[in-house]
Formats: C-alpha cells, structure tokens, sequence
C-alpha cells in the first residue's frame, strides 16, 4: 500500500502502522482460526503493532490513533489490549446501507447511529473477533457490504456482518464489539 497511515500513540502504547495485505490473508485467516485465540493469533496478523507492556499496564491500556492518514473506504487494524480493532472510514455508501436496514432483519438489533459517535459517523470502530467462536473476520468481504465492500466476513463459519459491524448471516449470534472510545479532536481518538 502506497499509504501507510500513522497512527495511535500516546497513552501508554506507541503503535507503528503496517500496510493490509490482501495477499496474506488467507494464510492469516487460517492461522488466526487455527489459534482459535486472539491473544496468539494476532502475532500472525499486520496489526499496527503496540509495543508490549507488561500484563498490568496492558490490562488498562488505551490508545490514540491518529485517523487523518486513513482514507475513504479503508480499513485499518490496530493491536488493542491482545486484541486488533478494525478502524474503518466509512464512504457514504457504507452509512446509508447501513441505515436502511429495517430492525426486524438484524439478529441483534441495534442502529448503526447507536454504534458510531454522533458528527463522526464516517468511523466505526470494533472488536475485530467474531462473537461466534472468536476468529478474525476478514474486512471488505461478504454479502453485506454494499457496493462499497465494507462488510465483513469469517470463513471459518460463514458469519456476515454489513457496514455497521452487525450480524447479518451465519452462526455468529451478536454484533462485533464497540469499544469504549471517544474523539480527542476530529481527527484523533483515543480508544479505552
Ligand atoms: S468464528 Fe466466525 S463464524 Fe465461527
């Protein structure tokens, strides 16, 4: 990738940002899957990479991700507490697929309003695990990601997730997981 978005530091982590390579991911995917673990899996994955505190300090971590690097309709990952986080700026398709969804046809009703920060509607940010048995889906893939392929989709399983990160097909019983975060200014937020 041509752009490497800088991001997060502060806090208590320092993050440096690597490129998503598409070309790995199926390699990762299985590995990930294999692991059937976060923790060790996402040694495998292109996370911008924390540097590793001890256990305590990782415990209650947060970060700041510098998001004015990332571009419209890309996806980052970030290392968050063992976990990655997916980042994603959102095209306008991406929103108003997700807004039409009428509440009946989610397995997990929620808004997409309710799971982005008002006036920054253009950033989701989420869990990068599967609810089901805990793999990392691959971003940009799936059913429901509209013409602007901000879905999501686990292959180990079949579960689907749409634009707002929620659960649209498969085995995967909720949405994936808002964490806690907020916006130090439009283009800096801090998550945890
Ligand atoms: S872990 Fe994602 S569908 Fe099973």
């Amino acid at each position: 990738m041509s752009q490497k978005p800088t991001a997060a530091t502060p806090a208590t982590t320092h993050t440096t940002p690597e490129s998503h390579d598409p070309s790995r991911r199926d390699f990762m995917m299985l590995t990930a899957c294999g692991l059937a673990g976060v923790g060790a899996a996402s040694a495998a994955w292109p996370f911008i990479n924390s540097m590793n505190p001890d256990a305590g300090v990782l415990a209650a971590s947060s970060i700041e991700v510098d998001l004015a690097p990332i571009q419209v309709g890309q996806t980052i990952k970030v290392k968050w507490r063992g976990v990655p986080l997916f980042i994603r700026h959102r095209t306008p398709g991406d929103i108003e697929e997700a807004r039409k969804v009428p509440m009946g046809e989610l397995k997990d009703p929620e808004t997409d309003e309710a799971r982005v920060k008002k006036g920054h509607d253009q950033w989701l940010i989420m869990v990068g695990v599967c609810t089901h048995l805990g793999c990392i889906p691959l971003t940009g893939e799936g059913e429901f990601g509209g013409s602007d392929k901000g879905g999501l989709f686990c292959p180990c399983h079949g579960s689907q997730y749409d634009t707002s990160g929620r659960i649209r097909k498969g085995p995967a019983p909720k949405n994936l997981t808002v964490p806690q975060y907020s916006f130090l200014t439009d283009s800096r937020v801090k998550i945890g």
